[in-house]
């Protein structure tokens, strides 16, 4: 068990550093709504959380590798560590009165969705607890002069769920995705990138580290972090992904996970974000940075939905939300892409930051090529539990 946990958090701090999202696993169908307990045939033959687990009352029958991000979205709705509720050791003992006190509050939000919401999964941890353990029942008072424009929705992310029905005036969705494949030099451009490498540093908790990524058509994809005491691979091959730290066997990502991988390691995006969203809707503007933006909601089969946000102006991506689904909510991964700059023809962002409740890093690229020979070794999984060579 121990040895289970370690691993965990080796992997939360590979994911930070290396670009990949936290292992989730999305359900099928309903999955920004569903109740816990729907188990989809996918996932059927999965094995299920009280089967890996040892203590497990109230999640029975979410798949086992949904446990971890679901543990990752209660300490983000919280705003609190695993230690709050578990012995760093002893994962499965009831001696902390926290966690006592979270199973009756997960049976409380079940009914809750259940008695008001049809089972839609409206209401989460976080709706109550917004970062804090003690929930806030009385409104604050005022700290300034309220500003003349009060009112705007503080989070993009707790709509995340809902189709939309805001009114809109501007552009229909498909016209802003044929603006940015027309500002990035057009889908005949897009679709000829076959490789790009990119050179460049990764910033995260005030370190600075370099860090080499290459990708190949359609979507492969692998990241070398240079730390001091060897590589931290992040790699997606077109089907599996894994995560590497030195001196560690790699650790296989599942779920949601793979999903952000894959969509990271898409070279052809762009052109094919409007054959993977089955239902595309305009959300109004935000403002991002200094830019004004249009968001865009694309829902997809069977996944959680994505949300874009194109500059107004110049009708490039700005900011790309992604979903993983967990047993109790959504955990959101936040990109802001900058810095766009012409590479033979096509315009590619040379830095961008990815953000999630747990951290965030910043890349910036400093050299880039396209369509140089990439060799498809990068690509091979090392078999596990063979450690990774540098
Ligand atoms: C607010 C309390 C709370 C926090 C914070 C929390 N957990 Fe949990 N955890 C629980 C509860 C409750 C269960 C049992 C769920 C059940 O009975 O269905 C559980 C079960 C587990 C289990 C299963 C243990 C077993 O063998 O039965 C693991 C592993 C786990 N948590 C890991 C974590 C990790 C890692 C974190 C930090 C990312 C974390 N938890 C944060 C409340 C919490
Ligand atoms: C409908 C609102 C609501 C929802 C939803 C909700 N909580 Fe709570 N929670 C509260 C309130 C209110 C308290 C009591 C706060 C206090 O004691 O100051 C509380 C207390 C707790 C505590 C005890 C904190 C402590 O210091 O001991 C834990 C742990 C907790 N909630 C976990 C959860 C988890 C996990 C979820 C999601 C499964 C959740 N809550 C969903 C309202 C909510």
């Amino acid at each position: 068990m121990s040895e289970r946990i370690r691993l965990s958090a080796v992997f939360v701090v590979a994911a930070v550093l290396a670009a990949s999202a936290i292992a989730l696993k999305q359900d099928k169908a309903q999955a920004p709504h569903g109740a816990p307990a729907v188990l989809s045939p996918a996932n059927a033959s999965t094995k299920k959380a009280e089967e890996q687990f040892k203590n497990i009352q109230v999640l029975k029958g979410i798949p086992a590798d949904q446990l971890i991000p679901t543990m990752q979205f209660i300490s983000a709705s919280l705003g609190v560590e695993c230690e709050f509720c578990h012995e760093p050791k002893a994962f499965d003992k009831d001696d902390k009165k926290p966690k006592q006190t979270a199973r009756k509050m997960m049976e409380m939000m079940f009914a809750i969705n259940k008695d008001n919401f049809e089972g839609h999964r409206e209401v989460t941890c976080y709706s109550c607890h917004r970062g804090n353990a003690h929930p806030q029942a009385i409104p604050a008072v005022a700290t300034e002069q309220a500003p003349a424009s009060a009112g705007q929705p503080q989070h993009a992310h707790a709509e995340a769920a809902q189709t939309g029905t805001k009114e809109n005036s501007g552009p229909a969705a498909d016209q802003l995705l044929e603006k940015y494949i027309r500002a990035l030099g057009g889908s005949a451009a897009i679709d000829k990138v076959t490789t790009r490498v990119l050179k460049g540093t990764i910033d995260f908790e005030g370190k600075s580290l370099p860090i080499d990524i290459y990708c190949k058509a359609p979507d492969e994809r692998v990241s070398f972090t240079h730390m001091p005491e060897g590589d931290s691979v992040t790699a997606f091959n077109g089907h599996e992904g894994w995560l590497g730290m030195p001196g560690r066997p790699i650790r296989e990502m599942h779920g949601s996970d793979l999903d952000g991988a894959a969509i990271d390691a898409n070279l052809h995006l762009a052109t094919q974000l409007k054959t993977m969203f089955t239902q595309m809707k305009v959300r109004g503007t935000e403002k991002i940075g200094d830019y004004e933006a249009y968001q865009v909601v694309g829902q997809r089969e069977g996944k959680p939905p994505i949300h874009v946000y194109f500059d107004q102006q110049s009708g490039l991506l700005l900011r790309l939300i992604r979903y993983g689904d967990t047993a109790l909510g959504l955990l959101p991964t936040e990109i802001d892409y900058s810095d766009y700059r012409d590479v033979s023809g096509v315009k590619v962002p040379y830095r961008w930051t990815l953000s999630r409740p747990g951290g965030r890093f910043t890349i910036q690229v400093s050299e880039m090529q396209q369509n140089v020979p990439v060799d498809d070794a990068k690509f091979v999984k090392p078999a596990p539990p063979e450690e990774l060579a540098k």
